[in-house]
C-alpha cells in the first residue's frame, strides 16, 4: 500500500510576511493530513477484507478518507507554490495564459483574492482544464468540496484562518491573501502550467 509522508523539500522558510513559527504549525496540521490518510486506507482495507466493505461505518469512513486525503493533496500543492523571491516574470506562460482568460494578470489576480476571501475555511485554486484549456479560479470548501477532476492544479492558496492566525487576525484574511502572493513560487506555477499543456502530470514530490 502506497503511504504517504508530508514533503519536507518543499517545507518554506525565510518568507516574507508569513513566519516561520506560522509555517511550522501550519506544517502539523499537514502532516496529520498524511497521518489520517495512511491509518484511514489501511482502517478501510482490514474493513473491505472483513467483510465489512458495504457497510455505513465503512461508507463514513470513506468520507472521512476524502477530507484527510484531499487536505493532504491541497498542502502539497500549498507548500510547494511558496517561497521568497521569486520574480513573476519567470511566470510567463502562466501569465499569458490567465492574460487571455480574464484581460490581463491584474483581472486575474483580482479574481484570485476574492476567491480566496470567500466566506468559509477552503483554499483557492487556480485550475487548469487540459482538455480544453480553460483556466478557472474555485474555492474548494473544507478539503475536499469543490475539485475539477482531471484539471491541472496551477497555484493553492490555503485560507483557513489556521493558515495565518499566528501573524494575523482573523478579519485580516486579506493581509494574509497579499502576503500569500508576495511569496509565490511563480517557477513551480510556470511549471506546472507548462506540463498542463503539455497534457503531463505535475510533480508533486
Ligand atoms: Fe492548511
Amino acid at each position: 500500500m502506497v503511504i504517504y509522508e508530508a514533503q519536507a523539500q518543499f517545507k518554506p522558510q525565510g518568507l516574507v510576511g508569513i513566519s516561520d513559527k506560522q509555517i511550522d504549525e501550519h506544517w502539523k496540521l499537514y502532516e496529520g493530513y498524511c497521518k489520517q490518510s495512511n491509518m484511514l486506507k489501511s482502517e478501510l482495507k482490514a474493513m473491505r477484507e472483513g467483510g465489512e466493505g458495504g457497510s455505513l461505518l465503512y461508507a463514513d469512513r470513506r468520507r472521512r478518507l476524502a477530507f484527510e486525503m484531499c487536505g493532504m493533496l491541497v498542502h502539497d500543492y500549498y507548500f510547494a507554490n511558496l517561497k521568497a523571491g521569486v520574480a513573476r516574470d519567470v511566470a510567463k506562460e502562466f501569465t499569458a495564459l490567465v492574460a487571455e482568460k480574464y484581460g490581463s494578470f491584474e483581472a486575474w489576480l483580482a479574481d484570485f483574492k476574492a476567491c480566496g476571501a470567500t466566506r468559509g475555511v477552503g483554499h483557492a485554486i487556480c485550475y487548469f482544464d487540459p482538455m480544453t484549456g480553460d483556466i478557472n479560479n474555485h474555492f474548494i470548501e473544507l478539503h475536499n468540496d469543490g475539485h475539477m477532476p482531471g484539471f491541472a492544479c496551477l497555484l493553492s492558496m490555503d485560507v483557513w484562518e489556521h493558515a495565518f492566525l499566528l501573524d494575523y487576525l482573523p478579519s485580516e484574511r486579506a493581509k494574509y491573501i497579499d502576503m500569500f502572493i508576495e511569496n509565490v513560487n511563480w517557477e513551480v506555477v510556470e511549471q506546472r502550467t507548462q506540463d498542463a499543456k503539455a497534457k503531463k502530470a505535475s510533480l508533486r514530490f
